[in-house]
């Protein structure tokens, strides 16, 4: 499994503690960008994204929980970011052209849902996406509790992408650590983010490694 730590829960005050420890030991770090509008939460902008890209060594991971993602697209390629994800509920139509537009511009693109909207609804975009991002928890807040419904809606996905024979992966993302990963990794997630679990952990780089293995 590749690990992809949320710095949303990191400690701001001492944010190149966190980093570093992440860096050395994840797969990509996971950056939230929200703007208050599509989810009910602000997080960080373009200066702290900036200051985390000047001593990470893995790939940063924007997970755009904005309106109008595609406006930001080019100042995050220019801070060194290089995986990019965008709401479905945020993109509608327009979801198609965005994920062909980060792919132009370098990016790994993905496409996210919340747990509220049917999985198939992405079906379309296996294929033209690098990944698609399936919440595990509502876009929002970092520390809520796993949605176990997850697992059969990681499952429903993996299947279409294996019969399409296509090669986008599954990134899921909310509530994740240690006692849910297995199972998520069964039914064919590629790729986990978790939060609390690993910075709220005396040892994250353990909680990492532990995520690696399943
Ligand atoms: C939620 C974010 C997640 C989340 C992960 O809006 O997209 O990345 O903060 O943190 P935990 O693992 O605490 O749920
Ligand atoms: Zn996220």
């Amino acid at each position: 499994m590749k690990v992809a730590p949320s710095l949303l829960t990191a400690d701001f005050l001492h944010l190149e503690k966190d980093v570093r420890i992440v860096d050395e030991h994840a797969d990509l770090i996971h950056l939230d960008i929200m703007d208050g509008t599509l989810v009910p939460n602000i997080s960080f902008g373009f200066p702290v994204v900036k200051s985390i890209a000047s001593i990470a060594t893995k790939p940063l991971d924007a997970h755009l929980m904005v309106v109008n993602p595609d406006k930001w697209f080019e100042r995050l390629r220019e801070l060194g970011v290089s995986w990019v994800s965008f709401h479905y509920e945020a993109a509608g139509l327009k979801t198609a052209r965005f994920l062909r537009q980060a792919r132009n511009m370098g990016f790994k693109a993905g496409v996210a849902i919340n747990p509220d909207i049917p999985v198939e609804k992405l079906f379309k975009y296996i294929g033209k996406a690098d990944f698609i991002l399936v919440m595990s928890v509502f876009a929002g807040f970092g520390g809520q509790k796993f949605i176990y419904e997850t697992i059969d809606r990681v499952a429903k996905l993996k299947a279409e992408i294996s019969r399409r024979g296509a090669d986008t992966l599954i990134e899921v993302d909310g509530g994740i650590g240690p006692g849910n990963v297995a199972a998520l990794a069964e039914a064919g997630a590629d790729i986990v983010v978790s939060g609390s679990s690993v910075l709220g952990s005396e040892d994250p780089a353990a909680v990492i490694r532990a995520l690696q293995e399943a």
